[in-house]
């Protein structure tokens, strides 16, 4: 692929009829058929989900819409993203692919200025933390930065792993904000991008005296930078706060040397920046952290698709062994499988690296999510006496319950046994389990951990009867006029309504979406199963065009209703009269 090329087209926009017939030639169903076992089931096709790890198929290919959607871990998009997640590669990169396999040649980049603007803010964003990442790096190694660099070496780090991370220094001198905006970026460009902070008129360099660490993505951008201070300067981390191109709680650190690192067997995840570098440095792939906050479903997700597992490696205090226990939840919400690995002594990975050295590191023996609980839970009780290994095996019994396979389960049990003296027969009884050999439980286990609490703007039947409208006005076989966007009261669908009513693909919709939780909120909505008749899209249209217009009548007999104490008199009687109207409109839909 021509690297040039693609550079280029980040300037400009491809035009959406030429990527409507790239889309429409690739065939979606073929071309995730090439990575995906599918099986025919109406309009779509159902396989295992390329994207987390399960073993009953949740993934669908909507041929109609030309959409994939797991309703596993909410994955969903176009062809085009489907090729971005499994080749991990950029917009226009997944686009080039594409069109080389499908001898499509590629077309005149449009210039649409409204587009550019939206992208150009988060572009020039990128560019100025790449300029800013370039000279950190750069005073690095001159007499300014002195200090920062044998502060790292003093921590151990190699000249090759520096470079390998692009480590830079932010010296307290010179100001590098007054040689970014001597290369032409504004001083807003600087403070949206977080580089430059302003009190009482004044500007400031964001990071001063810091070693920097470029946080940067998959695709190679430069997101932002976290700073560790010199000494006992606080605070120890000073990470960028979210900006437009910004977000901790969706990206990881060194996500661009996992996206290097091909075909690995897991991820490890650690706490800090240091640890990443440390492990690196002694040869260990495909490691990250996340950005000074609690791991993430996002994250979690995000991961996964560089790795089917990951391990948790956290430091070993007692914040780090705490955070474990969340960061199981997450992933086990998530799906994604997850072990963990424990350092003695409180260390973190850095120091016992540096400490024990590489051997050591490969002789820790990952531990399995529920023997990690299992383990945490006998640090509480006193085992040698028996109301203690009570206790303990009640507690665990609540874990062993969630356990899905037999075969686990039992060894599990056996342990259990072993440590508390009580036969495996009562353990069962304890679990819920008929000890007669029935290792499967008669009702459907839960899950660890409850369902992510979802904030709702209204109320869930509105929610329901206006996404079954978009997902049937997606097929695109409704007749003209049925649908317009003013019935929709929220703003969001409103736009996506008017976008399918004005020729936009769903497809189109979907690689519009901003972030990862847009995009998974709309792909759930066009996976609303549609496929029946035209006569039934019809029928299905009416049905939810009546729900949605006869909640709209009692919201306003509501307010109206509420409104009439407190109305004068002559405003009071019309009124009245207008709730008395409501009533009869209310009246047809009952
Ligand atoms: P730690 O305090 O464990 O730091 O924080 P560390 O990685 O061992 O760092 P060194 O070895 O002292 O240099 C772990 C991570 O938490 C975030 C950073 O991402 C850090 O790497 N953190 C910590 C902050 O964001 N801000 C802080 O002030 C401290
Ligand atoms: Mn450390």
């Amino acid at each position: 692929m021509n690297k040039e090329w693609v550079k280029e087209t980040m300037a400009g926009r491809f035009p959406s009829q030429w990527l409507d017939e790239l889309r429409a030639r690739a065939d979606i169903v073929s071309v995730v058929g090439s990575y995906v076992t599918l099986k025919k089931n109406g309009h779509r096709y159902v396989g295992l989900c390329p994207f987390h790890n399960e073993k009953s198929p949740s993934f669908h290919v909507d041929e109609q819409k030309q959409l994939y959607h797991c309703f596993g871990c909410k994955a969903g998009g176009s062809v085009i993203q489907f090729v971005m997640e499994m080749e991990h590669l950029s917009f226009p990169e997944a686009v080039a692919h594409l069109a080389e396999q499908l001898h499509m040649p590629l077309p005149e980049m449009q210039h649409d200025p409204a587009y550019e603007q939206r992208r150009s803010l988060k572009e020039r964003i990128f560019l100025a933390n790449k300029a800013a990442a370039r000279l950190y790096h750069q005073h690095l190694w001159q007499p300014e930065g002195e200090s920062i660099l044998s502060y790292l070496k003093n921590r151990g780090l190699s000249d090759a792993v520096i470079r390998r991370f692009g480590i830079g220094a932010a010296p307290e001198r010179p100001n590098i904000c007054k040689t970014l905006m001597d290369e032409g970026f504004t001083e807003d460009e600087l403070r949206q991008a977080g580089l430059m902070l302003t009190r009482d008129g004044r500007s400031f360099d964001m990071f001063r005296n810091r070693a920097m660490f470029p946080i940067i993505d998959a695709y190679g951008n430069v997101l932002g930078f976290g700073g560790r201070a010199m000494g006992d300067a606080k605070p120890k981390y000073l990470n960028t706060s979210d900006t437009p191109a910004f977000n901790k709680r969706l990206g990881v650190f060194a996500a661009n040397l996992l996206r290097k690192a091909r075909g690995l067997k897991r991820v490890i995840l650690v706490e800090g920046y240091m640890d990443v570098v440390a492990l690196s440095q002694y040869g260990i792939e495909g490691v990250a952290a996340t950005l000074g906050t609690a791991l993430t479903p996002e994250q979690a997700r995000l991961l996964n698709r560089f790795a089917p597992q990951v391990l948790l490696a956290y430091d070993g205090d007692s914040a780090g062994q705490n955070a474990i226990l969340r960061g199981l939840d997450v992933l086990e919400e998530a799906n994604v499988p997850a072990r963990v690995l424990v350092f003695p002594g409180g260390l973190d990975p850095d120091e016992f690296i540096r400490q024990e050295g590489i051997e050591a590191f490969h002789q820790l023996k990952p531990v399995s999510a529920v023997e990690y609980r299992m383990q945490r839970e006998k640090e509480k009780y006193d085992m040698s006496l028996e109301e203690g290994r009570v206790q303990y095996a009640k507690a665990c019994a609540d874990i062993l319950r969630k356990v899905r396979e037999p075969v686990e389960l039992d060894s599990h049990l056996k342990r259990l046994a072993l440590e508390t003296g009580i036969e495996k027969t009562v353990l069962m009884e304890q679990i819920g389990l008929r000890p007669a050999g029935q290792h499967t439980p008669s009702a459907p286990r839960e899950t660890f951990t409850r369902k992510a609490n979802r904030p709702r703007a209204t109320d869930p039947q509105t929610d329901q009867a206006a996404h079954t409208l978009l997902a049937v006005l997606a097929t695109g076989r409704l007749p003209k006029d049925i649908v317009t966007p003013e019935e929709f009261e929220d703003e969001h669908l409103r736009a996506l309504c008017e976008a399918l009513l004005g020729g936009s693909s769903p497809a189109a919709l979907m690689e519009q979406q901003p972030d990862d939780q847009s995009r998974a909120a709309l792909s759930g909505i066009m996976a609303i199963d549609t496929r029946v008749d035209d006569e039934g899209l019809r029928k299905m249209a009416g049905d939810c065009l009546n729900k949605l217009r006869r909640q709209r009548l009692e919201a306003e007999l509501q307010r109206v209703e509420a409104s009439l104490p407190t109305l004068p008199e002559a405003e009071r009687a019309k009124e009245t009269y207008r709730a008395f109207l409501l009533t009869e409109q209310l009246k047809q839909f009952k």
